[in-house]
C-alpha cells in the first residue's frame, strides 16, 4: 500500500470509529460524516460494500431509457454498466451529500460521459423532470435513509409500470424469517445491527419484506461478505431486482 492511500485508509477507520457529529438535517449528518473522507470513499468501499456490480450487470435497463440511482454518492456503480452505459438516454445519480457527489462529478468529466448526471437532492422526494424513468437503483443508501420506506415508495412512483428496481444493501433477517428466505443467527441478528448503527448505519428485515410486497420479484441473493479488519466475520447483505407491477 503506498504511504498516500494509507494516510487515506486511516482517515477513513478514524471516520468509521471515533464519535460521530451529528446534525438536526439528514444532508447535515452525510456530510458531517464524509466531508474528510469522500476522496478515500472507493478504495474502502470496494472491500466493505460487496454485490454492487452483480446488481449493476443485474438490473435490466432498456436501450434509450433511464435509469435514476439513488443515493448514488462517488458514481461508482456507474463503472459496471459497462458497455451498456452508452446505449442508455439519461442516468441520474442523486444524492444528499455534496462532497460524494463532487467525486461522481469529476468521474462523469474523466470519463466523458454525456449521459449521465448528478443532482443533490433526497430520495425521499426525488422527482425526475423528464417523468417516469425505467429503472432505479439503491446500493448500500437504503441502510442510511431514516425514512426509508418514503424512499422506496418514491422510487415506486417515479418507475413506469413495469420498470426495474435493484437493490443491494445489509440487513439481517428476521427471527422467523418467510419460507426459503435464509435466517441468521442470534448473534448476527444482534451483533451487526449494533455495529453498523455506530456509524448510522441501519439494519432493518423489514426493507427486504417491504420491497418483496411492492414489487415482483426478479431475483433475490441473500449472502455473506467480509469487512475490512474484521476477521472471520461475514456481514450479511442481500441483492433483489423487482420489477413494477403493471397493474396494481
Ligand atoms: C453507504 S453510501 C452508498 C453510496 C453508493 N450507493 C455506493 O454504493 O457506493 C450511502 C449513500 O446514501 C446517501 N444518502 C443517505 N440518505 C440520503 C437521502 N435521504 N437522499 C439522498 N441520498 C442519501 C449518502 O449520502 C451516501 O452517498
Amino acid at each position: 500500500m503506498s504511504a498516500r492511500a494509507f494516510i487515506d485508509e486511516f482517515k477513513t477507520i478514524m471516520h468509521l470509529t471515533l464519535p460521530k457529529r451529528y446534525g438536526d438535517r439528514q444532508s447535515d449528518r452525510l456530510d458531517a460524516f464524509y466531508a474528510e473522507q469522500s476522496s478515500s470513499y472507493d478504495l474502502f468501499r470496494d472491500r466493505l460494500l460487496h454485490g454492487r456490480e452483480q446488481l449493476m450487470r443485474a438490473i435490466p435497463v432498456p436501450t434509450g431509457g433511464s435509469l435514476v440511482d439513488m443515493g448514488g454518492g462517488t458514481g461508482r456503480n456507474l463503472e459496471w454498466l459497462g458497455e451498456r452505459l452508452v446505449s442508455v438516454a439519461s442516468v441520474t445519480v442523486v444524492d444528499l451529500c455534496a462532497s460524494l457527489l463532487h467525486i461522481a462529478d469529476q468521474r462523469i468529466r474523466s470519463n466523458g460521459w454525456q449521459n449521465v448526471r448528478t443532482r443533490l437532492a433526497d430520495v425521499t422526494t426525488y422527482a425526475p423532470p423528464e417523468g417516469l424513468v425505467d429503472a432505479v437503483t439503491f446500493s448500500y443508501s437504503l441502510t442510511m435513509i431514516p425514512n426509508w420506506f418514503d424512499a422506496v415508495e418514491n422510487a415506486y412512483a417515479i418507475l413506469k409500470p413495469g420498470g426495474y428496481i435493484g437493490v443491494v444493501d445489509f440487513y439481517v433477517s428476521d427471527k422467523w424469517p418467510n419460507e426459503g428466505m435464509v435466517r441468521h443467527s442470534g448473534f448476527y441478528r444482534n451483533f451487526w445491527p449494533a455495529w453498523f448503527g455506530y456509524s448510522n448505519v441501519f439494519l432493518n428485515p423489514d426493507h427486504l419484506t417491504y420491497l418483496r410486497r411492492l414489487f415482483e420479484m426478479i431475483r433475490l441473493d441473500e449472502k455473506k461478505g467480509k469487512v475490512p479488519y474484521l476477521p472471520g466475520l461475514k456481514a450479511p447483505f442481500y441483492l433483489f431486482v423487482g420489477r413494477k407491477p403493471f397493474s396494481v
